[in-house]
């Protein structure tokens, strides 16, 4: 195994620290409270995650900024820039369902450094340094191997106003769903994005992120050998709105012709 680096390390010990305050949390009757619509929640747990990341960045690296979900953009400048989402699944975790993840990614430079996705349920940790291959804990990730759609599982998500906008994925999730092995949609963009990593999952598309949501996994994915791209098939996944393909070349590629085919 190639050792992390030290800030490697270091976002690793915030995503395993977050996750333990997520464990304490899961399964406690936890008050949920919405966004700006009925189906965008968040708890308490989502805030205390993120308040211990954020306090371990500000002490370590105070000139480094941040962009996550619940505080926003901090500072002025550029980067080094910290991507979080101190619980990505909060769906899952608000009703006990134990499928959710943190995950932290550092860009410098224009480009993700380095991401980790920790799942505090099973524990595993998926981490991954550009150039440098990802893995779960010690063990190297490939992508599976899986060409066809035809012996392939998916996996995907829909966005939070899908119960009032045309754009919901539905129309893909269809597709898809009738020429798989099946489509999952495990509420956890960050695991899914894992999971494609690890072989898992053959497949992932999804419209409407954050970039919190794919910082991280997006690396993991395409550092165990995945092509990761926005729903187009060619641009770069990682913007303010990102939509992605991730899966091996050649399903990337029958992939991204089945959703293209929609126009
Ligand atoms: C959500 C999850 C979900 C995806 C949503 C995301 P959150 O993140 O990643 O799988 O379908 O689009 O917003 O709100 O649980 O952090
Ligand atoms: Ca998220
Ligand atoms: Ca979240």
């Amino acid at each position: 195994m190639t050792t992390p680096s030290k800030e490697m390390q270091f976002a690793i010990h915030m995503a395993e620290a977050a996750g333990e305050i997520l464990m304490k949390g899961m399964g406690s009757g936890v008050r949920v409270e919405h966004k700006q619509r009925e189906t965008d929640l968040v708890t308490e747990y989502d805030r205390r995650s993120e308040a211990c990341i954020l306090e371990r960045i500000r002490r370590e690296h105070p000139d480094h900024r941040f962009l996550a979900e619940e505080s926003g953009l901090s500072g002025e400048g550029d980067e080094p820039l910290w991507l979080i989402d101190p619980l990505d699944g909060t769906t899952n975790f608000a009703h006990s369902l134990p499928i959710f993840s943190v995950s932290i990614a550092l860009r410098k430079g224009g480009q993700t450094l380095l991401g980790v996705v920790y799942d505090p349920t099973r524990p595993e940790c998926f981490w991954a340094e550009r150039g440098k291959g990802a893995f779960c804990g010690t063990e190297r990730l490939h992508v599976s191997k899986t060409a066809e759609l035809g012996k392939s599982l998916l996996v995907t998500g829909f966005p939070y106003d899908a119960w009032t906008s045309p754009r919901n994925n539905l129309d893909h999730f269809a597709d898809f769903a009738k020429i798989s092995h099946g489509v999952r949609r495990l509420g956890s963009a960050a695991l899914d994005l894992a999971y494609v990593a690890a072989g898992r999952l053959d497949g992932y598309w999804e419209l409407k992120l954050s970039p919190w949501d794919v910082a991280a996994g997006g690396l993991i994915a395409e550092e165990a050998g995945a092509r990761v791209t926005a729903m187009d098939g060619v641009s770069d996944y990682l913007n303010d709105e990102p939509s992605l393909i991730a899966a091996n070349p050649a399903l990337h590629e029958k992939m991204a012709e089945v959703i293209l085919g929609r126009g």
